[in-house]
């Protein structure tokens, strides 16, 4: 049994000005019809071979009518945890693994950040079988993909011993979010890879492995569930108790300690994945990943360019015009307009964060 768990925390500051704290980047729909969460809970539909649960998803519980509505609109049921606070990712997945062992059961957990987007379903839904296949064994698995820059906000995973003839490998190393310079020497060195921020593993090897790593997480985490409640699809948790749970990501709470040192944790394995994968933390990332024109533009309502190349422009509710441009962002809303050279599109935070110093 696969259990799909969505993780649906991050705000998405950098795709300001359609991403906004009252809703997140995973709530929108950027390409196609589907937001980001709902096409990652459409993304293991069909997975031959497996038997899977209904999603269960992780998010704040300002979130809960919205994300209720999108699974609802897509024929899909699933339990929803709700935070009360964010508290990082390693809280968020214990309090999955304790919803999924709630009856007793011990499904593999296939957990999946709710803002990214993968082009390739086929080839995600091959590297989740293998995956489940080792984590139903006993591992943590990761999957890698093959970095092309010394990107500052991402886990790098060193490759170790192999693990099998289709390219699962032992995790040697697992550095988190390293200094430019640092990341720069892991990509000189060719056998890192990214983490993608997807894992499976048994909801009982998560468990035992945060129990040793850092049992004050699960402490807290585990008295929050117990102070809970189910509301229909809503599973509540103790809010004092969840307040109280320190904060951390499964990366650093985990991921950098499954290298093999320690006998007691579980074995950490990377497998590549290739499949158009892109986590879209801004504007370049997304005109990336979406259907270009045979200029390089991508347009999504009311646009209309003359002579432009390489521009992303998003028009919500007014005509956006765009003469003699290239390499442009332009997203328009009601109250916001931004206007982006392409390749300085992270710094779109800094006006988040001027617009928050001003409120
Ligand atoms: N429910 C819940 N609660 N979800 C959360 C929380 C939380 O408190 N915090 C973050 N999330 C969700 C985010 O919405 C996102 O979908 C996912 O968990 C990962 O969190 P990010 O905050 O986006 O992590 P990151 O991008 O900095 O780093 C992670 O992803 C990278 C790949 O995109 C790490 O796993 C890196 O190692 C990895 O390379
Ligand atoms: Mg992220």
């Amino acid at each position: 049994m696969i259990q799909p768990v969505v993780l649906s925390g991050g705000s998405g500051t950098r795709l300001w000005p359609l991403s906004r704290e009252k809703y997140p980047k995973q709530l929108l729909s950027f390409v196609g019809d589907d937001s980001l969460l709902q096409a990652t809970v459409r993304r293991v539909d069909g997975l031959a071979g497996a038997t899977l649960a209904d999603p269960l998803v992780v998010c704040n519980e300002e979130y809960r009518f919205v994300i209720a509505e999108q699974l609802r609109l897509m024929g899909k049921r699933g339990g929803i945890v709700l935070e009360p606070v964010g508290r990082n990712t390693a809280p968020a997945l214990t309090l999955a693994a304790l919803a999924a062992t709630r009856d007793g059961a011990d499904p593999v957990l296939l957990v999946m950040p709710a803002d990214h987007v993968i082009a390739d379903t086929a080839a995600f839904q091959a590297v989740v079988r293998h995956g489940a296949a080792l984590a139903a064994e006993g591992a943590v698995v990761t999957f890698g993909i093959t970095p092309d820059a010394p990107e500052t906000g991402y886990g790098y995973i060193q490759s170790g011993a192999v693990v099998d003839a289709d390219g699962a490998c032992r995790i040697a190393r697992f550095v988190e979010k390293p200094d430019r310079a640092t990341a720069q020497t892991y990509l000189d060195a060719g056998n890192y890879l990214w983490n993608s921020g997807l894992f499976v593993m048994r909801a009982s090897v998560w468990l035992a492995a945060i129990e040793l790593c850092r049992p004050d997480i699960l402490a807290g985490c585990r008295l929050a569930w117990s102070e809970g409640q189910a509301d229909g699809d809503f599973l509540r948790v103790g809010k004092a108790a969840f307040v109280a749970c320190p904060a951390d990501s499964i990366d650093y709470a985990v991921m950098e300690r499954l290298t093999g040192g320690n006998a007691q944790l579980p074995s950490g394995v990377v497998i590549p994945l290739a499949a158009g994968w892109s986590d879209v933390g801004a504007w370049d990332a997304l005109w990336q990943v979406l259907p270009k024109d045979v200029d390089g533009n991508v347009a999504k309502g009311d646009v209309l360019l003359h002579d432009c190349h390489d521009t992303l422009a998003l028009a919500d509710s007014r005509l956006i015009a765009c003469v003699g441009v290239d390499d442009l962002v332009v997203v328009e809303t009601p109250d916001a307009v931004l206007v982006a050279h392409k390749s300085r599109t992270q710094e779109v935070k800094k006006i988040v964060d001027t617009l928050k110093a001003q409120q």
